[in-house]
């Protein structure tokens, strides 16, 4: 009795494993069956939109030096689509010389150089100009090209680490050191690391004490 319903049992197993693999099957074989159709449309469009985007305007590739004729693709990087050479059949232009409106466009083309200052009484940006009396300490803190005071904040370790560098340092970069030590101690209320590069002509302070620094620095004229 015992045996029968055990064989009994195996039977049933058996038959749901039977079910499962052609179920399985079958589940596989639509797959396929969709994925191929897909694929036919896929090709159907590829080759559609590859008419249509051979007379037309390709935004995705670069005009220049030693270019390839556009074709319809999708190009990841800006910087590895191929150049277009037949640019007078893919974009129809016209040449126009040295019109009136040529000050707009020349009014939003990129600076050369960095402009210099035009001295004012006050920067709506809160921008504060070096004064000539910085010179004469026995230490200095150049501007960078963009005219800013070199002091800069790495944060690192998702926020744990927060390193404020001052760079460009010339002349007494030790008395520096102190006076910036002295200054921060007496506005925080707390001894303040710093750690002087003298080769680098760098002084790293240990916490975020930028807007602190940049303060001092106005406050001396840099
Ligand atoms: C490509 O476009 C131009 C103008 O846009 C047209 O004159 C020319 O016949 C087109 N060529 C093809 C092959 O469709
Ligand atoms: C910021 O600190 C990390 C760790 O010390 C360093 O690897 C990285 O170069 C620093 N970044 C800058 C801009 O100084």
């Amino acid at each position: 009795m015992t045996a029968g319903v055990r064989h009994n049992v195996s039977f049933e197993t058996n038959n749901i494993v039977l079910i499962a693999l052609v179920a399985i099957l079958y589940s596989l074989f639509k797959m396929a069956t969709v994925w191929r159709s897909q694929c036919a449309f896929a090709r159907l469009f590829a080759g559609k939109t590859g008419q249509i985007l051979n007379n037309a305007t390709d935004l995705g590739t670069k005009l220049g030096p030693g270019s390839q004729s556009v074709i319809s693709r999708k190009y990841s990087t800006y910087g590895t689509s191929p150049y277009i050479t037949k640019i007078k059949e893919q974009y129809d232009y016209e040449i126009v010389k040295n019109p009136p409106e040529w000050a707009y466009v020349q009014r939003l083309l990129p600076f050369d150089t960095i402009p210099q200052v035009t001295p004012k009484e006050s920067y709506p940006s809160g921008w504060v100009p070096p004064k000539e009396e910085a010179k004469s300490l026995p230490y200095f803190l150049a501007r960078t090209k963009n005219h800013e005071l070199p002091i800069y904040l790495n944060i690192t370790y998702r926020g744990i680490r927060q390193i404020t560098k001052i760079k460009r340092i010339e002349g007494d970069i030790w008395l520096l050191n102190d006076e910036i030590k002295q200054y921060l101690k007496e506005k925080n209320k707390r001894y303040v690391e710093t750690r002087v590069h003298e080769v680098g002509r760098f002084i790293e302070t240990k916490g975020d004490y930028v807007n602190d620094l940049v303060q001092w620095a106005h406050s001396k004229g840099f």
